[in-house]
């Protein structure tokens, strides 16, 4: 989704706004704009590409002064990618200024409006449409420009972040959100002030942060500080500072060539960051503030429903698996999209869990509003600190993976299969569904995956051969049973989003009703058939593909002789228990993508057409 960055202060804005959107360009990407006021003259520059093209155009069109500055990065919505549509845009009078994170739904009819009280448009935008709206407040009601915006979005049906200054008053910025994320920097002593989508473009200056909560709104005022209020009422809101726990070092490269790299080998630490002080290994016990504060509402659900969107649905598919195996709870897994207009069947007695990375997915947010609505107990588990859905849910756990900067999730997923099974084997011992050896076996088991992930990635070097002889396949097919049938998903998942190549995940069984028919010479089929759970019928599943010569990539157990007689070749992992497997099986998936957009020259960091966090729906 778009990126928004700002900055009202004493130091010039533009090398603040353009190193800000380096930390932002992984959220959207076909267009960038500044708006920068030094005191006497607005200045706009904008253009279709990247943050390098602007910076191109910046050098040509406008002179880089000026202490206050809005910026934008863009993933079209309204308005094809070009110049005219990217942001920021400007008011009729060209004296407002905007930049616009989100969805105005019913822009059309407030456009038609404006038009028939004399106002024109440039682009095909819903942002030109808030701005002129609130130009028009400003005119119509003579207030303030922060009043102007306040009265300006109660018309307004859809979501958003906005920051909007007015060059007659450059020494104040007003921004305010509804869906889309947005945080506030607080300098020292308060004489500069950050904006942006995320705290990732002001770390370096600043750990003070105000997360601006759904449906409110704040005035920055240069010198002056910051008044937060209600958009609804215009009431005041106290003002909570916090500081944030996040450093510079977390969202650079670390010397890998891609983030998605540096996410993959991160892994090992991010598992250990994951369980650390919830697994007690010498106590066995497993301890998570979340479940433990809400053990009655879990134990008396009817069942469990996960709502999730793309990677972290895969994470519930596997949760649903080790809930009903250990701890024998039913769960559904929904896709949030589907559920939230579904009229699904919600109750007081259901427990929802909304699974996301970046806390900001729209479809999953409003299927959380849509539960809490019925009365259902929700618990989040979420990456991103402070994020809409981390505030929204009821209680949750966070994964410490860490600042997760590549767009196609990797740390992320097993992460989220880290928290999920320890919740599930939490769960298990408080209703005895797990005897204590068992309990004692997944406690040991899941501290020594860490080492095990780190033994998984030694593979790479093979794993990049594999790549180099299946680079120029058009299609490709993903295979797991059991435990490791969303593993299959999420490895079809992330050759997609990434090399651009066709591929499927099914479950392996499933091939003979359908899938079977796509195998010849030239398909590649990636198994999953490591020794616990189902191997032999996964075996003989790699017979079928064999007696159509497909090419068969193994994920194995080390030390398997079966499938590697079979097998064009074979990738080994770890041994581990089945319900701990994807945890491993996943890691030479992702590492197999990943060298295959790297050989085909892909943007493997922001994939064509994909934004990190999807927060319209
Ligand atoms: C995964 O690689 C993709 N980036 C995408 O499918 C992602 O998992 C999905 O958009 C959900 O995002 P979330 O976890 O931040 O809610």
């Amino acid at each position: 989704m778009c990126g928004i960055v700002g900055y009202i202060g004493h130091r010039d804005a533009y090398p603040i706004v353009i190193e800000g959107f380096r930390r932002l360009e992984y959220r959207g990407y076909d267009s960038a704009g500044i708006a920068l006021f030094d005191g006497t003259d607005l200045k706009i520059c904008k253009t279709k590409g990247k943050v390098a093209d602007l910076e191109e155009r910046s050098d040509k069109e406008i002179t880089k002064t000026g202490n206050v500055g809005i910026g934008h990065t863009r993933w079209a919505t309204h308005g094809v990618p070009n110049d005219v549509n990217s942001h920021p845009h400007l008011s009729n009078s060209g004296d407002l200024v905007i930049i616009h994170n989100g969805i105005i739904e019913n822009y059309d009819s407030l456009k038609q409006e404006l038009i028939s009280r004399g106002y024109t448009f440039q682009s095909d935008t819903d942002t030109e449409v808030l701005i002129n709206l609130i130009e028009d407040v400003k005119k119509q009601e003579n207030v303030k420009l922060g009043h102007a915006v306040q009265i300006a979005l109660n018309q307004v049906i859809g979501a958003y972040a906005i920051a909007v200054f007015d060059k007659n008053k450059p020494e104040e910025v007003v921004v305010a959100r509804l869906g889309s994320p947005l945080a506030i920097g607080i300098g020292e002593n308060e004489d500069e002030f950050f904006i942006a989508s995320d705290a990732s473009p002001f770390l370096e200056y600043t750990k003070n942060a105000v997360y601006l909560e759904d449906e409110e709104m704040a005035v920055i005022r240069f010198h002056k500080g910051i008044k937060v209020r209600k958009i609804k009422d215009d009431s005041l809101v106290p003002t909570y500072v916090q500081e944030l726990q996040l450093n510079l070092e977390q969202i650079e490269k670390g010397g890998y060539e891609h983030f998605m790299l540096k996410e993959i080998h991160e892994q090992p630490k991010a598992i250990t960051d994951t369980y650390r002080g919830r697994l007690l290994r010498n106590e066995a016990i497993i301890k998570m503030a979340g479940v433990e504060d809400n053990m009655k509402k879990f134990l008396n659900a009817n069942r469990i429903i996960i709502v999730a969107c793309g990677t972290s649905w895969h994470a519930g598919l596997v949760a649903e698996y080790i809930f009903e195996d250990l701890a024998r709870i039913p769960v559904e897994v929904e896709y949030a999209s589907e559920f939230r207009y579904r009229n699904p069947v919600i109750t007081e007695n259901d427990v929802l869990i909304a699974i996301s990375q970046s806390g900001e997915t729209a479809d999953t947010l409003a299927a959380i509003k849509l539960a809490k609505s019925k009365g259902a107990f929700v618990f989040g588990v979420c990456n991103v600190v402070g994020s809409s859905i981390a505030r929204e849910t009821h209680a949750g756990a966070y994964t410490h993976a860490g600042p997760e900067i590549g767009v196609a999730s990797t740390k992320a997923f097993t992460t989220q299969i880290t928290v999920l099974t320890l919740m599930a084997l939490r769960l298990a011992r408080a209703k005895g569904t797990i005897s204590s050896s068992d309990f004692r076996q997944h406690l040991l088991e899941l501290e020594m995956i860490p080492k095990k992930v780190e033994k998984a990635l030694e593979s790479d070097s093979i794993i990049k051969q594999i790549a180099d002889i299946y680079k120029n396949s058009t299609n490709c097919l993903y295979l797991g049973r059991g435990y490791n049938f969303p593993v299959a998903l999420e490895g079809a998942l992330k050759l997609k989003e990434i090399s651009y190549i066709h591929a499927e995940g099914y479950p392996a069984a499933e091939m003979k009703h359908g899938p079977i028919a796509l195998i010849d010479e030239n398909m590649p089929i990636v198994v999953i058939a490591t020794k616990k759970g189902h191997y032999e019928k996964v075996v003989s599943n790699i017979q079928e593909i064999k007696s159509r010569k497909g090419k068969i990539i193994g994920i194995v157990t080390e030390g398997d002789v079966q499938v590697k007689e079979l097998a064009d070749h074979v990738i080994e992992v770890p041994e581990t228990l089945e319900s701990l497997s994807p945890l491993l099986t996943t890691i030479p998936l992702q590492l197999l993508s990943y060298h295959i957009a790297v050989l085909l020259n892909k943007n493997v960091d922001q994939p064509r057409n994909l934004a990190k966090s999807v927060t319209v729906e």
